[in-house]
């Protein structure tokens, strides 16, 4: 039985390895000087729209990191939720890298508001104050809920007021687009977001993710960072081939569709039983509950998943895009049992 540890416990989808297949021949062009990553790039821009400055690079820490260094120096701050992947799993690369740093605020839903990002901003101008560059969001959040439009809108409000940048870490983006049944550009670009890390792995992908500008001078000087941020893959094309895989016959939406589908499933079925409360509305592809704890153990003996919090109880349950229906129904039917024995 596949587990609901993690989107990224998930092996890579069949057409992705089909895509790295046909890109394993011949010699080419390295450091993204081939035909994979001119198409990969012409898809981001069927996307997006034709002025935006795209890079690849291995990883979301990566994405993150250099997204960020790009737009700030070392006496900024950037403005995130305390439970951002950027604030709490990414060690402490964003605050090396940057030099910049991170001011968490609270989010019980794993959002933040405007009003929230405003009150954050202080001191503009006063050198002994780290001086507030960015408001960076993750969509999906890390408790898989999705920002709407206008609550995207409203935060780059306050960012533009302020000569600032908005940043979205978007490892689930697939996921919030599918969510929001929107484009992507409807809630990104068109929101008002400046940089934005676009997610491949947890979307079927072996490895790669994307770093996508929406503002041409911000990314002058990305050739160079993203190469001493040690992201440059000299065989590009195999991330290449894998991005325009996931983003021709609609891989990324179908692949996203059904994880946060199974999603919906398993929270319903989960509604169902005594003693079992969702804390999260379930928006994207992750279920947020809080268990009996007797029953934690032994159901994590038989399929394992992560407690997000030890002292409620709470788990996180993540669904991908390999999830099967009967994995669910087998696994609410072991809980039931945990639950009434
Ligand atoms: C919200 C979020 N951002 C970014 C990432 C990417 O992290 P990694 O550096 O492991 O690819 C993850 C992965 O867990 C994530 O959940």
């Amino acid at each position: 039985m596949k587990s609901f540890a993690s989107d990224n416990y998930s092996g890579v989808h069949p057409e992705i390895m089909e895509a790295l297949q046909r890109a394993n021949h011949q010699h080419m062009g390295s450091y993204g000087n081939d035909a994979f990553t001119t198409r990969a790039v012409n898809k981001f821009k069927e996307h997006f729209g034709e002025d935006i400055d795209v890079y690849f690079v291995y990883n979301g820490t990566g994405a993150n990191t250099l997204g960020l260094s790009a737009l700030t120096q070392s006496f900024n701050s950037v403005i995130c939720s305390e439970l951002a992947h950027i604030n709490v799993d990414e060690s402490t690369a964003p605050e090396k890298f940057t030099g910049c740093k991170l001011i968490g605020i609270p989010a019980s839903n794993g959002k933040i508001n405007a009003q929230q990002a405003a009150e954050k901003i202080q001191r503009l101008g006063d050198p002994h104050h780290p001086q507030a560059r960015i408001i960076s969001i993750s969509q999906l959040t890390e408790y898989a809920t999705v920002y709407s439009v206008d609550e995207i809108k409203s935060l780059s409000e306050v960012a533009r007021q302020h000569g600032m940048f908005l940043h979205m870490d978007g490892a689930r983006i697939s996921n919030a687009a599918v969510s929001l049944n929107k484009s992507f550009r409807e809630f990104t670009r068109d929101a008002g977001v400046d940089v934005l890390s676009f997610g491949g792995t947890k979307n079927g992908m072996m490895f790669g993710e994307a770093v996508i500008f929406f503002k041409k001078e911000t990314a002058k000087q990305f050739h160079y960072i993203r190469k001493q941020g040690m992201q440059l893959h000299s065989k590009m094309r195999f991330i290449s081939a894998q991005f325009e895989a996931l983003l021709s016959n609609d891989l990324w939406k179908r692949n996203a569709a059904h994880a946060n589908a199974m999603a919906k499933k398993l929270a319903e079925g989960l509604q169902a039983i005594p003693r079992v409360t969702i804390t999260q509305p379930v928006d994207g592809n992750g279920v947020f509950a809080i268990l009996p704890k007797e029953i934690i153990e032994p159901l994590q003996q038989e399929v394992f998943f992560y407690v997000w919090n030890e002292r409620t109880n709470e788990v996180r349950l993540m669904c991908s895009f390999d999830t099967e229906e009967e994995e669910i129904q087998r696994f609410l039917k072991k809980i039931k049992a945990l639950v009434s024995a």
